[in-house]
């Protein structure tokens, strides 16, 4: 996908002179397939009126922090940030800059900015002396450690009468540059993951349950690396005390495989996956009667009777689109080729990521994991061992690769 379709751009426009070019900007972008809200700070509607960019978007212009003063009613910022997949800031004033440097909220676009999650693009318009000044460079630097993508200014005539380097990169030079940036940092925009993560807890009463030493870790790195890379994720997470805050995740958490079985079902039929990640270390077998309440020592039987679990995996697999990417994790002791390879036929996966309790530092419980790709008997990718964050690019690599050479099987959904 090279272009901005199907991207959702927040438009901040600031009082700058170049305030007038935001009118080609939005047509850039809506030209190129991308869906444009506009925010503008009270300085920009003295350079050009709301009914302009409104019109052009095809939206509503927002501007002030509270809509209708006498209703009470106020503009969601947080929920425009959230909605975006990126910020633009074209033009952006030193003055906002300034606010956005020193994490100032006292407009609507510096509030929108402050909290959204979503990476943060700008087109700096100003005056030479104002772009040399040693206060503006001084911010820009900030703004770009933090992450903020600069679009420079071109050098040319300025609306002072000056000559030098300020002026706004032009409308078609914005969208060309907005394009790349979104090519390199979000290439799986628009696609869909289905993973899940964790153990499952199974309750034999109210206080006590069978479980195994998973963590979460690695699920959870996995879902962060692909909603990094612009997927939308549904992240179903048995008890994990690892956090997967990212606007692009959508998580359950549940307790037992019973109920990972339905939330990870309930996903699959509501948006179909591009890819599904089985990273779950679902537990076999459950208390065949759990009691209510917390039995006391006496009550519990010697012998447990077990029920066995649902194979989650082998299900969301035998029930996933054909074109879905099927991953699935197995822990082996001892070198567990073999038996990966009996999963990946058995459960329906196009790949297994295998790693074993015996490789030191690898498995449960460790910050580093050290794994194998297995695709089939003639392809088995090995890996040194590193961090768990490092294991999820490598596998977000993969899918990447898999999923680059076709559309993603959904719609965007709006939620
Ligand atoms: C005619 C005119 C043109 C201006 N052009 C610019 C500009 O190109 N860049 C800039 O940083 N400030 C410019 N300013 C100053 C800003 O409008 C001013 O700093 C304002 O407070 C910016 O507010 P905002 O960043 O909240 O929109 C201009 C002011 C006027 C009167």
């Amino acid at each position: 996908m090279g272009s901005l379709s199907g991207r959702r751009i927040v438009l901040g426009v600031t009082g700058s002179i170049a305030a007038y070019k935001s009118a080609h900007v939005v047509r850039e972008l809506v030209k190129s397939g991308a869906e444009v809200r506009v925010v503008m700070t009270p300085g920009a509607k003295e350079f050009i009126t709301p009914l302009t960019l409104g019109t052009l978007s095809g939206h509503p212009v927002h501007s002030e922090l509270t809509e209708d003063r006498n209703a009470g009613t106020w503009t969601d910022h947080v929920e425009l940030g959230l909605w975006g997949d990126v910020i633009l800031v074209a033009p952006v004033t030193a003055h906002t800059m300034a606010g956005m440097a020193e994490g100032r909220g006292d407009n609507l676009l510096l509030t929108v900015l402050l909290s959204a999650k979503c990476p943060v693009v700008i087109a700096p318009a100003m005056d030479r002396d104002m772009f040399t000044h040693a206060a503006t460079a001084h911010n820009m630097d900030t703004l770009r450690e933090r992450g903020v993508h600069i679009i420079d200014p071109d050098t040319g005539e300025l609306a002072s009468g000056l000559s030098g380097k300020g002026r706004m990169a032009e409308p078609e030079r914005i969208r060309t540059e907005l394009t790349q940036w979104f090519t390199d940092r979000m290439p799986l925009l628009g696609y869909h993951a289905l993973i899940t993560s964790g153990p499952t807890h199974e309750p034999i009463d109210a206080v006590r349950f069978i479980g195994n030493r998973s963590s979460g870790r690695q699920g959870s790195a996995i879902a962060l690396e692909l909603a990094r890379r612009g997927m939308s994720v549904d992240f179903i997470s048995g008890p994990s005390a690892f956090q997967t805050d990212h606007p692009g995740i959508r998580r359950v958490d549940v307790g037992t495989a019973l109920e990972m079985q339905d939330a990870a079902r309930a996903a699959l039929e509501s948006t179909p996956p591009d890819t599904i990640v089985g990273t779950a270390a679902v537990a076999d077998f459950r208390p065949s009667s759990p009691r209510e309440g917390k039995a006391s020592k006496s009550e519990l039987p010697d012998q447990l009777a077990l029920t066995r679990n649902p194979d989650i995996l082998a299900d969301l697999n035998a029930h996933a689109p054909t074109a879905c990417f099927k991953v699935g994790f197995a822990l082996a002791h001892g070198d567990g080729k073999e038996a990966a390879l009996r999963k990946l036929k058995a459960k329906l996966c196009d790949m297994v990521v295998l790693n074993s309790i015996t490789d030191k530092g690898a498995g449960f419980g460790h910050t580093t994991n050290r794994v194998d790709f297995v695709h089939g008997p003639d392809r088995i990718d090995s890996f040194e061992l590193k961090t768990k964050e490092a294991v999820a690019a490598d596998l977000a690599d993969v899918i990447q690769h898999r999923l680059s050479a076709r559309p993603p099987l959904a719609p965007r959904q709006d939620d």
